[in-house]
């Protein structure tokens, strides 16, 4: 009779049964009659325990013969183990299969080894523990940030990522063929998403954003993804509110589902524990103010670099927003304060512990004249915008939405110092391999 397989996550059910694990080895360690080997799976890892006097000559020999990263299917049975590494169970050794071994031997040891190294094998560099964590850690915000929206009556609804011009500004756009034409890789989907909005009511959509920007701070990618959601008659505090709630929900759930995961980062926790509402809003105006009185060189109209959000970060030690900044240092569709027009209704939530801005949102345009205006006085090509301004010409209403970027939410929730490590194959303007 054949033996059921499980997963390691799941083989506490297993208890005293025998059963059979897929996986490959980690590690593994000789103790004169015993051979312990560390499987992993993918969910999870397990010390497997082969006892020579307990197993067949074959079992033996492959328990000996098996080397970092072959591909095995191990039988055992299972026990309580409540000292054992990685896991509360371990496996007693009864056969092993193996699939693959190694044609040579896993360039990436046990050992230490350079970033660049590393992600020039990222994709063996993924089997590493701390990788599978936080993919593990990525995988749950995303899932927290579809279940929270669901569970509000949003309605997921996709935008293009082939676009016919610029969203977010003019420089910073990946240019592809497309037939006899020029198209663009979006910036983001907001726009559509509007459109969206105006159709389905309260809406998001949640794909990969591009920015062709020479950026070379541990902050930024070039392919990255974004959540946006977007909702018809929510005003600036509201859409402030929803940000807050959002973030608070996505660090309860990780904390809740992806404690093991966050101890093998070796992440404080207490530092996550205490991210609770209400979040501190400062306008832009007291938070120059404030960075001029630190000391940073920053005037009225310029916008923040990283030194900046880092020091607001710091003082606050909460996610912060900073809302209403200068009108003309954000994009052309960004509604003006109708009490200080040379403000407009924008915030930034900017991280703590250094991780900088991980959502841009605020209130849109929604008055044809002023929106034509803004056009124009950005030079973007009124004609490629018609079906944009078309939405302040059918029944325009008040409305605002925000973007969250996943890799840079995910840094901050593992502790990781660079958001590339957030992505699985990370772009940046010096790597589009592997
Ligand atoms: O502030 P951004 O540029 O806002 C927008 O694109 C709006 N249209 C969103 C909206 O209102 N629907 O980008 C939003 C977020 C940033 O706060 C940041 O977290 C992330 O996207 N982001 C990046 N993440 C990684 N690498 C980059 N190059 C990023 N650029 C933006
Ligand atoms: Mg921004």
């Amino acid at each position: 009779m054949n033996t059921p397989v499980s997963t390691i996550q799941n083989i506490g059910a297993f208890e005293e049964k025998t059963v059979t694990l897929e996986g490959w080895l980690y590690n593994k360690r000789k103790a004169g009659q015993l051979m312990f080997l560390v499987l992993r799976d993918g969910t999870g890892f397990i010390q497997a325990v082969a006892f020579k006097k307990e197993i067949d000559e074959d079992t033996w020999e492959a328990a000996k013969a098996v080397t970092q990263e072959t591909s095995v299917r191990v039988t055992g049975t299972v026990r309580k183990e409540e000292r054992a590494p990685y896991c509360n169970y371990e496996m007693g050794v009864q056969k092993i299969e193996i699939l693959h071994k190694p044609n040579e031997e896993y360039p990436i040891s046990h050992k230490e080894h350079g970033p660049d190294f590393l992600l020039q094998n990222r994709h063996l560099w993924l089997r590493t523990p701390t990788q599978m964590a936080i993919m593990r850690i990525r995988a749950e915000v995303m899932a927290a940030c579809r279940q929270y929206l669901d569970d509000h009556e949003f309605t997921a609804v996709d935008t293009p990522i082939i676009t016919a011009n610029a969203c977010e500004g003019t420089t910073d756009l990946f240019e592809v063929d497309y037939f006899e034409d020029k198209a663009y890789l979006s910036q983001t989907g907001q726009l559509y998403n509007e459109a969206n909005a105006m159709a389905m009511g309260k809406v998001y959509c949640f794909s990969p954003a591009f920015r062709a920007e020479k950026s070379k701070t541990r902050r930024h990618l070039t392919e990255f993804w974004m959540l946006e959601p977007e909702m018809p008659f929510v005003g600036f505090d509201e859409n402030m509110q929803i940000q807050e709630d959002l973030i608070c929900h996505i660090v309860q759930r990780v904390l809740k589902n992806r404690q093991q995961e966050l101890k093998l980062l070796e992440r404080d926790e207490e530092k996550l524990k205490t991210i609770a509402g209400p979040f501190p809003r400062v306008s832009y105006d007291d938070a120059v103010t404030f960075l001029q009185s630190q000391g940073h060189e920053i005037q009225w109209g310029d916008d923040f670099g990283s030194p900046d959000e880092t020091a607001l970060a710091n003082h606050y030690n909460k996610p912060v927003f900073v809302h209403r900044f200068p009108t003309k240092i954000k994009a052309f569709y960004m509604q003006p304060d109708p009490d200080r027009p040379e403000v407009a209704l924008g915030s930034d939530l900017i991280a703590p512990e250094g991780y900088g801005e991980i959502i841009g949102g605020g209130q849109r345009i929604d008055d044809y004249d002023l929106l034509l205006q803004r056009l124009e006085e950005h030079k973007l090509p009124v004609e490629a915008f018609s079906w944009y301004l078309d939405l302040r010409k059918y029944g325009s209403v008040p409305h605002g939405g925000f973007g969250m970027g996943v890799e840079r939410v995910v840094a901050w929730i593992c502790g990781i110092q660079h958001v590339r490590e957030a992505s699985p194959f990370p772009r940046t303007i010096y790597r589009i391999q592997p």
